[in-house]
């Protein structure tokens, strides 16, 4: 199995595609173990950071039942309850961190510090989510794509619809290049990833066989595709003036049966790494609803609860790759 031991997790580009694939493969071996009740704790003793400076459900809770699942202990400083940013440097909690833990998740915003957290902890720090990355993400991702797939990963065509100027876009963009995949990002242009991404993804493409399309035609985006994904509208920290422009703009963009059908695939599969917006559930939606009408944004209520959507195979997988990570990190395999 993949071996890793003291690398850090913070953004897919730092791995070459046969290390990516082979965390894929831990984590799908780590889950049919915990199915069939055979998982060996190999992480025992060991303890746990997890630094939320953005709110969380999936990631946190993956973190946690993953790390108690192998035999550690975590320890969850919530975005209020540390000195972090407030009253202490990113490089004196990395160190100060460092000694007493084995490894250190950190979800925040800029990218820049969970690579300073990287650099003076001395013990492996994963990223659960930037504003720029979102690799642990990925992970669950390719995961639950090769669950679903009849073709080998190297022959599936994804679409990513929505705001691609965002963690989800960037990483979904970078992977799918990375793993030599047919990706196809559909979005206006000004919400199209920052164009160094672009070119990061067009040039490892190159080297692994990839196809990388940007564009705004919807119809074009899709067709072919066996995976439909699509993220919210407006991500964690943004201001909320965003909400009526990103709106307007993304408007054409909303995953809907007739965006299914247009992939031309009867087996084509939906899927959301969540939180969604997909009906008036939240006192956000209710808001939007009140100001334009709207019951769903970026997926319909009738997509979302279909067959075709794979979104809690999706969520369960953040566990199962998390867990990867952390066994193939600290040492475990
Ligand atoms: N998909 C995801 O990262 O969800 P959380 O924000 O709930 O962790
Ligand atoms: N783009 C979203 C992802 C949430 C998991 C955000 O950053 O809020």
């Amino acid at each position: 199995a993949i071996d890793l031991t003291g690398r850090h997790f913070l953004k897919e580009l730092d791995f070459a595609p046969e290390e990516f694939r082979g965390l894929v493969e831990l984590a799908a071996e780590l889950k049919a173990a915990k199915k069939a009740g055979t998982e060996v704790r190999r992480l025992a003793g060991r303890n746990i950071a997890l630094i939320f400076a953005k709110t969380s459900t999936r990631t946190r809770c993956a973190f946690e039942v993953a790390a108690a699942d192998q035999g550690a202990s975590t320890t969850y400083l919530d975005p209020a309850g540390s000195q972090l940013g407030h009253k202490e440097s990113v490089k004196d909690t990395a160190r100060v961190l460092g000694r007493m833990f084995d490894g250190i998740e950190y979800r925040g915003t800029g990218q820049e510090v969970v690579e300073e957290l990287a650099a003076h902890a001395g013990v492996p720090v994963w990223n659960g989510l930037t504003d720029q990355w979102h690799p642990t993400q990925m992970l669950a991702d390719v995961l639950t794509m090769a669950e679903h797939s009849r073709s080998p990963l190297a022959e599936t065509a994804y679409a990513y619809l929505g705001d691609a100027r965002s963690n989800m876009g960037n990483s979904l963009l970078v992977t799918g290049a990375l793993l030599g995949m047919d990706v196809r990002i559909v979005a206006p242009e000004q919400l199209w990833p920052d164009e160094t991404v672009v070119a990061e993804a067009r040039r490892l493409a190159e080297t692994t066989g990839a196809r990388v399309t940007l564009t705004e035609d919807v119809t074009e985006g899709v067709a072919g595709a066996e995976f439909v994904h699509t993220d919210v509208w407006v991500s964690m920290g943004e201001p909320a003036e965003v909400w009526d422009e990103r709106i307007a703009l993304l408007k054409p963009y909303a995953v809907t049966a007739e965006v299914l059908r247009a992939t031309g695939r009867p087996d084509a599969k939906f899927m959301h790494c969540l939180p969604a917006f997909h009906d008036l559930g939240t006192a956000l939606a209710r808001e939007i609803h009140a100001r334009h009408g709207l019951t769903s944004l970026e997926v319909t209520d009738e997509v979302f609860e279909s067959a075709r959507s794979i979104v809690f195979d999706q969520a369960e997988n953040r566990m199962h790759t998390i867990k990867a990570v952390l066994v193939a990190t600290l040492g475990g395999v």
